[in-house]
């Protein structure tokens, strides 16, 4: 096991009428100016925004609101909230939504607390002195960000939308109310989406060429099995409370880093391609990753075989018959056909994305330039293995 620090300090209040902490949350934090920033349009349509604002308005707060962040949120719409909250004096920021409202928050909290350029964090310029505190109501199980350190921004450019993220421990939500009843709403491509991302989330820390971890191991197929299992019975009924139960709570667990405890960081090359290809083409990122990871797997596996054998195993079902090589390789198409069950695309035909020979060659560059010319650890990968994973998807 190698060595770790895991941090998670995010307040997670779950179950239903969990929204009802809310008051007290916010005079918990010495909120005093909230800005309320939500989505396109699914928190109004609920009725949620309204019951958000009842409950700002109770703990004493004044308010300032800023919606239309879209999925893949835009560095245009940061920059809106950054100029909207100085101007208002807001002092405390409340996402009400997804991944996306989440993401588009930190990066404002960013700015607010650090100055300067705010896109110069998501480049790696330079570092985040701080951020405006975070709050969550959650409506989307999918990418953790109510309690992960990540922040990730899409920044419009002519040349090709530039997608990247900024890691950094003050990002880290201070609560988290989660209400899986918030989620019956959800239509099934974007269950199917957060399934996968929740999935991924741990399968990036689960194929690593790292030693031996026994407990996180067991922690990260136990959730794997948890998700695969209440995924369907989502998809099937959607509003099963205890399917969403599982996953919304799978979904914070599986990025706030306890399933990668020991793992020497995790291999995220599935992550990092996909962030190429949702800043170029803009896709929901759960199908994107859905769209690559089989073609990874099979490039990667035999650089990684005793993981990929214990995951056929202990987490797909796959019986234990025949070589290491072949156990290893039905894992990946029980998996596959995981994934098509819940109507995810398993290659980029089916994503709608079909890249020219120029657009393969620009990812691939850009993704490994990220990495310093490499990226991976179940195996180390350039830029002509990423164009080739690339090229395997786009013959799917
Ligand atoms: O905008 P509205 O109308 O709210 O609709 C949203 C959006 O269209 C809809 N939605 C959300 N809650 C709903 C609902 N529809 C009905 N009922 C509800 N209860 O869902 C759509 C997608 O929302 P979004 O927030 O974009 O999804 P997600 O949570 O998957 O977030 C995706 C973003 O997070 C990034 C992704 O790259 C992408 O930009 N990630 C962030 C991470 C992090 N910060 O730690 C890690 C991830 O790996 C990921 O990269
Ligand atoms: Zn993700």
């Amino acid at each position: 096991m190698f060595d770790f620090e895991y941090y998670a300090p995010t307040k997670v209040e779950f179950g239903k009428n969990s929204l009802a902490t809310l008051p007290a949350l916010l005079r918990e934090q010495g909120a005093k100016k909230v800005l309320i920033h939500y989505g396109g349009g699914s928190a109004e349509r609920s009725g949620l925004l309204d019951k958000v604002r009842a409950a700002v308005k109770e703990a004493g707060c004044e308010a300032a609101e800023l919606g239309g962040v879209q999925p893949n949120p835009r560095l245009s719409l940061v920059k809106k909230g950054i100029e909207l909250c100085q101007r208002e004096g807001v002092d405390f920021l409340l996402a009400v939504g997804g991944g996306s409202v989440i993401d588009s928050a930190k990066a404002i909290g960013y700015a607010l607390a650090s100055g300067g350029e705010v896109w110069d964090f998501y480049e790696r310029k330079r570092k985040p002195s701080g951020c405006t505190p975070v709050g969550v109501v959650l409506t989307l199980a999918a990418a953790g960000s109510e309690m992960s350190n990540s922040s990730v921004i899409t920044k419009e450019s002519e040349g090709g939308d530039i997608k990247r993220s900024c890691n950094c421990e003050y990002a880290r939500p201070r609560f988290a109310i989660m209400d899986p009843t918030l989620t019956f709403t959800l239509p099934p491509y974007q269950t199917a989406c957060g399934c996968t991302d929740i999935l991924m989330h741990t399968m990036e820390r689960y194929f690593t060429s790292g030693g031996n971890m026994q407990l996180t191991d067991a922690l990260a197929e136990g959730l794997m099995r948890t998700v695969i299992a209440n995924a369907r019975v989502a998809m099937a009924k959607p509003d099963d409370y205890s399917a969403r139960a599982e996953i919304m709570w799978s979904g914070s667990v599986s990025h706030n880093g306890l399933t990668g405890c020991g793992n020497g960081g995790g291999d995220w090359a599935v992550h990092d391609i996909e962030h190429e290809l949702s800043g170029l083409y803009d896709v929901a990122h759960g199908a994107g990753l859905a769209a690559i990871w089989p073609s990874w797997a099979r490039y990667v596996y035999k650089d990684c075989l005793g993981r990929f054998y214990n995951f056929a195993v202990h987490v797909m079902g796959v019986r234990p018959c025949g070589t290491r090589e072949e156990v290893a390789r039905d894992g990946i198409s029980a998996f596959e056909s995981f994934l098509k069950s819940i109507g995810m695309p398993t290659g980029l035909n089916a994503l709608g994305v079909r890249p020219t020979d120029g657009e393969y060659k620009f990812m691939a560059e850009r993704c490994a330039a990220t990495g310093g010319g490499k990226k991976g650890s179940a195996k180390v990968l350039y830029a002509a293995d990423i164009e080739a994973i690339l090229r395997m998807a786009g013959d799917v």
